[in-house]
């Protein structure tokens, strides 16, 4: 594995070289982190993906920083040999079904997600099979195998446009996020069969607290991303995908705002509108970092480094699983181009 790497020129790249794989404790804390991880990424020919929900120092050393939708996009178009993905496993799987040549490398395997976690393959399986004549649009929140049972995949800034292009007679099973998909048949008026699953995140955020905000600071603005309860997002004054969430923050004329998601994208607000102030939505207990995303924040500069120097953890999916999720991808990426292009 290590004989693909051109001959380095760090004192940790070199070690591996000598010894094979090396691990978290062994890098060298004077290491200059983010000038090793730039000449890695021209060696290797790579390009850094990250999401909004990533540490800042990751957003500012990414390539491209998106939501779920554009980051697949760009997983699908890039021409870089290696796709180094700072987000969480269904998204760096996501990037293996769309461009499967590529090698696409993670900072921690165990980046995972409650919403995937909470659809297990064969559990979904049964749930269709058990209502054969609905069609399944599954949010892009699950496993590469979920996505192979799906018909079409979509996510928050794509479900909208997708689930109108769907004929009004045709039933549509929606998962696995219970929150997202009140959100649609609301927006679309369309009645849909829900799997009941929550992201740990979005659940978390306390409303009586975030009204006690709201009384405080009379002129902020409440947006929230679609994954958060009903109850929540009825208070909200704009809704969106993290991509909908920022352009919002930017565009509106006012310059305070209640922000309920995860937290890591404070982070591009405030440099998109530097003069702005953006509150983080608190959660219920005082003594938890609920509304950080602790699958995101599994990836840390030092992973980053090391995924490179070891060309590991490398996602990989089996040929069968991968070409049929392709198929729900693809039909996700056309049936979104005119809303999104
Ligand atoms: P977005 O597609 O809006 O970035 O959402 C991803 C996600 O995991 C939200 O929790
Ligand atoms: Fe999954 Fe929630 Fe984390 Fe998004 S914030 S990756 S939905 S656990």
């Amino acid at each position: 594995m290590m004989t693909q790497i051109q001959p380095l020129t760090t004192p940790i790249a070199r070690a591996t070289e000598e010894r094979g794989t090396i691990t978290i404790d062994q890098v060298d804390l004077r290491l200059d982190l983010e000038s090793e991880i730039q000449q890695l990424k021209r060696q290797m020919n790579a390009v850094i993906l990250a999401h909004y929900y990533q540490e800042s120092e990751i957003q500012d050393i990414a390539d491209y920083i998106g939501d779920s939708l554009e980051l697949s996009r760009k997983s699908q178009t890039t021409n870089a040999d290696v796709i180094i993905f700072a987000g969480v496993h269904f998204m760096a799987e996501t990037a293996k079904i769309l461009n499967p040549t590529k090698q696409v490398l993670v900072p921690d395997m165990a980046a995972g997600c409650s919403l995937a976690a909470g659809c297990p393959p064969t559990e979904f399986r049964k749930f269709r099979e058990a209502h054969p004549d609905h069609i399944a649009v599954t949010y892009i929140n699950c496993s590469a195998e979920v996505k192979a049972l799906s018909d079409i995949i979509c996510t928050s800034s794509s479900a909208e446009a997708i689930i109108n292009k769907i004929p009004r007679g045709q039933k549509i099973i929606f998962a696995p996020d219970r929150n997202l998909g009140r959100y649609l048949m609301r927006k679309t008026g369309r009645d849909m069969l829900l799997w009941q699953g929550a992201c740990i995140v979005h659940e978390t955020f306390s409303e009586r607290k975030i009204l006690e905000l709201k009384a405080r600071h009379s002129k902020a603005l409440l947006i929230a991303h679609p994954e958060c309860e009903e109850t929540l997002l009825a208070h909200a004054d704009f809704i969106g995908s993290t991509s909908a969430l920022l352009k919002f923050t930017h565009d509106a004329i006012a310059d305070e705002f209640i922000v309920a998601t995860e937290s890591g994208i404070i982070h591009q607000m405030e440099k998109l509108s530097p003069g702005k102030r953006f509150i983080p939505a608190p959660p219920e207990s005082e003594n938890c970092n609920c509304n950080h995303c602790p699958y995101m924040k599994l990836n840390t500069m030092e992973k980053i480094y090391l995924c490179m120097v070891n060309r590991s953890p490398e996602v990989l999916i089996p040929e069968d699983i991968r070409s049929k999720a392709q198929l729900a991808l693809d039909r996700m990426l056309e049936m979104s181009k005119v809303a999104q292009d």
